[in-house]
């Protein structure tokens, strides 16, 4: 399989391919999920809730993203690798933006970035964008906004919410974003949305009219409970399978069922005799 680039995230929009688009944070996923033939995968700051154990996306730092997008960069041959930047790390200055996205694609080997908002933040992002720093754009429910938005909840079901969403979305494309992905938003909107768009729109719990559907993996393979929104659809159940693994493990070593003569190494007899 070919590399899949930036180029490939707009032709393929013109050629009714659906972009699929995945999440990890370390390299043994990242390599199944690349073997496995997706599209894109996405190092995103959803790390700090199904990896690290926060409550939301705010704890993530940037050193965290780095450390967890080395890994995956060096799992994913064929997809395109896309470092999420975290709460703060492209709000305070231009500068720091660019230093920040810099070193995604410079120490991480990260190939794109992603960034929630729309008007906001449409200085740093045509600063990123002049810097020959690919930009994703992330509209609708945006994680980091969770304590202005008072939890997390769909947007864009009122007229207001609805009309900025669009907005923001046309903006973000003259500004030179090449791919948005769009969270938690009424899937009719989502259409006007994306068909409004020369880009592409990358979906979660945004319906079936988009250009490319994301999902947290950690979700996807029932591997985290604390919560799961109604939008992630379980492909299987790979907790219960760990659960089982390590019950029969601890099982098996009471019983003396594990380590078996395969698992182990020998030594010559006459070495043996010596030691006693
Ligand atoms: O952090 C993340 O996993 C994301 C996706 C849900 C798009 O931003
Ligand atoms: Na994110």
């Amino acid at each position: 399989m070919r590399k899949f680039t930036t180029a490939s995230f707009a032709k393929s929009k013109g050629e009714g391919h659906v972009i699929s688009m995945l999440t990890a944070y370390d390299y043994s996923t990242a390599k199944l999920i690349d073997e496995a033939g997706v599209d894109s995968i996405l190092v995103g700051d959803s790390l700090g809730m199904v990896v690290l154990g926060y409550e939301n996306t705010l704890q993530v730092t940037v050193d965290d993203i780095i450390h967890h997008t080395k890994a995956v960069s060096r799992g994913a041959k064929n997809a395109l690798v896309i470092a999420d930047m975290p709460f703060l790390s492209y709000h305070v200055s231009i500068e720091d933006t660019i230093k920040n996205a810099g070193r995604m694609i410079q120490e991480a080997n990260a190939q794109a970035v992603k960034l929630e908002g729309g008007k906001e933040v449409i200085d740093k992002i045509n600063a990123l964008v002049k810097a020959q720093i690919p930009v994703i754009g992330h509209l609708g429910l945006t994680p980091q906004s969770v304590n202005m938005m008072g939890g997390f909840k769909v947007q864009g079901k009122d007229e207001g919410q609805a009309r900025k969403i669009l907005e923001d979305a046309k903006l973000l494309q003259e500004t030179g974003v090449f791919a948005i992905v769009l969270e938690c938003v009424p899937e009719k909107l989502a259409k006007i949305i994306t068909e409004g768009l020369e880009i592409p729109t990358i979906g979660i719990g945004a319906g079936k009219y988009c250009d490319g559907q994301v999902l947290v993996t950690q979700d996807m393979l029932g591997m985290f409970s604390d919560f799961t929104p109604k939008f992630a659809k379980k492909y299987c159940d790979v907790g219960v399978n760990i659960k089982q693994a390590v019950l029969q493990f601890c099982e098996e070593i009471q019983a003396g069922k594990f380590p078996e003569e395969k698992h182990t190494f020998s030594i010559k007899e006459e070495i043996l005799k010596k030691l006693y």
